[in-house]
């Protein structure tokens, strides 16, 4: 089996390919030529991997549409995970513009590259909870009605509707993952659960004295990104292509995943978080809560790390790259303080 995976650089990326690899699956990723290496994330598979060529990866960007689709026709996947995107909600608003051509073009170019191909290739595409807006305290499942609260849910709106419309129009194999939020030690650092392990992990190491967060009420349901990617592939196994839910079905808030956090290196939150405006959204989604009931008892699919576990594989992870930083740091190779200058 051979898949193709766009955003295979990223924290789903990365578990997906380790995954598939797994399987015995050939896997190929699309990488964006950078100033800088970006490929922190894979770069253990990349060194045991591309020796034999079960991993390959090839320079592309999702708004390259000639690229991605000479890509298709070259590589002939039977499977494609459309995860690529400009992921993060609050830089949506500074760039709608960039967020909805990545969020839509993406999609749609995939589409119709698979629907010329003469050949039956899978399409998943990442579809998210942020589509359904987060104004209400209902359990949202596959039938919930959209809502989105910000550029980058209204492009993951398109690409989910797109997805539907190839399925029903052209019997594309077209799945929508629709997943609620999922986290890990590989979760970028501007993510609220990964700012605050690595804030919690550099003050209990005395090298980080405040950790400045926005809105402590939002409240997310919290999986494991492992047990998350599980369900991606699941869903590409199952007979037929659908709509599926993946969640934890429970919701917990900010603040509650800094004090579980910091319960764990035995401080107290109040003593160490502040809060700014600088980190509130124009539009924020209040609360979120999975019912995954559906791929539970079709697919079989169920999170395996609940919500204090996962702070703890988080922090503990955390804590040791902390230690890193001290070394670095006693050697005046990094600066004392850490906090993104413009990122929210
Ligand atoms: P992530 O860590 O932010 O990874 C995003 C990936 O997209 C990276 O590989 C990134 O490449 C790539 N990318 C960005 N711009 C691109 C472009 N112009 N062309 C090609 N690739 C580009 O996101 P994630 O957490 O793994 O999430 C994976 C997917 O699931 C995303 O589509 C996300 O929106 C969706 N999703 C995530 C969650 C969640 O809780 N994690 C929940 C629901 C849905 P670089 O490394 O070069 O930046
Ligand atoms: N990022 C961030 N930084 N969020 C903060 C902060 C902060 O300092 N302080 C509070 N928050 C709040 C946000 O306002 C939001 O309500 C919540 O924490 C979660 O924010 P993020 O971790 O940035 O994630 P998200 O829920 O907005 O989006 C993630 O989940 C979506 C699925 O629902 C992303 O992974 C999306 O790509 C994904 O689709």
């Amino acid at each position: 089996m051979k898949a193709l995976i766009t955003g295979i650089t990223g924290q789903d990326g990365a578990y997906l390919s380790e995954l598939l690899l797994s399987h015995g699956y050939e896997v190929h990723g699309i990488v964006r030529r950078s100033s800088s290496f970006n490929t922190a994330r894979i770069d253990n598979l990349i060194s045991t991997h591309t020796k034999d060529n079960m991993l390959q990866l090839h320079y592309s960007d999702l708004l390259d549409s000639s690229s991605i689709t000479n890509l298709i026709n070259n590589v002939q996947p039977d499977e494609v995970y459309n995860l690529g995107a400009q992921s993060h909600v609050a830089v949506s608003f500074q760039n709608p513009i960039l967020t909805t051509q990545l969020g839509t073009l993406g999609s749609i170019t995939i589409l119709e590259a698979i629907r010329h191909l003469d050949k039956d290739v899978k399409f998943y595409q990442a579809s998210s909870s942020e589509m359904f807006g987060g104004s209400s305290k209902d359990m949202l499942n596959e039938n919930s009605v959209f809502d989105a609260k910000s550029p980058y849910g209204a492009s993951k709106v398109f690409a989910h509707e797109i997805t539907k419309i190839y399925r029903e129009s052209y019997n594309v194999f077209g799945v929508n993952g629709i997943l609620f939020n999922h986290e890990s030690p590989l979760r970028g650092e501007t993510f609220v659960t990964r700012k605050i392990s690595k804030a919690v992990g550099r003050i209990a190491a005395g090298i980080q004295s405040k950790l400045t967060l926005g809105n402590l009420d939002a409240s997310r349901d919290w999986g494991y990104a492992k047990d998350y990617v599980k369900g991606m592939w699941l869903m590409m196994q199952h007979n037929q292509a659908e709509d599926w839910v993946l969640a934890t079905g429970t919701s917990k808030t900010v603040r509650e995943f800094a004090e579980e956090a910091f319960k764990l290196v035995n401080l107290n939150m109040e003593d160490y978080v502040i809060t700014s405006e600088k980190y509130l959204r124009p539009n924020e989604v209040d609360y979120l809560l999975g019912d995954s009931s559906k791929a539970r008892n079709i697919l079989n699919w169920k999170p395996e790390v609940g919500f204090k576990e996962l702070v703890k594989i988080m922090v503990e992870f955390d804590i040791n790259e902390a230690k890193k930083d001290v070394a670095l740091l006693n050697d005046n190779l990094i600066s004392p303080t850490w906090e993104y200058p413009v990122v929210k």
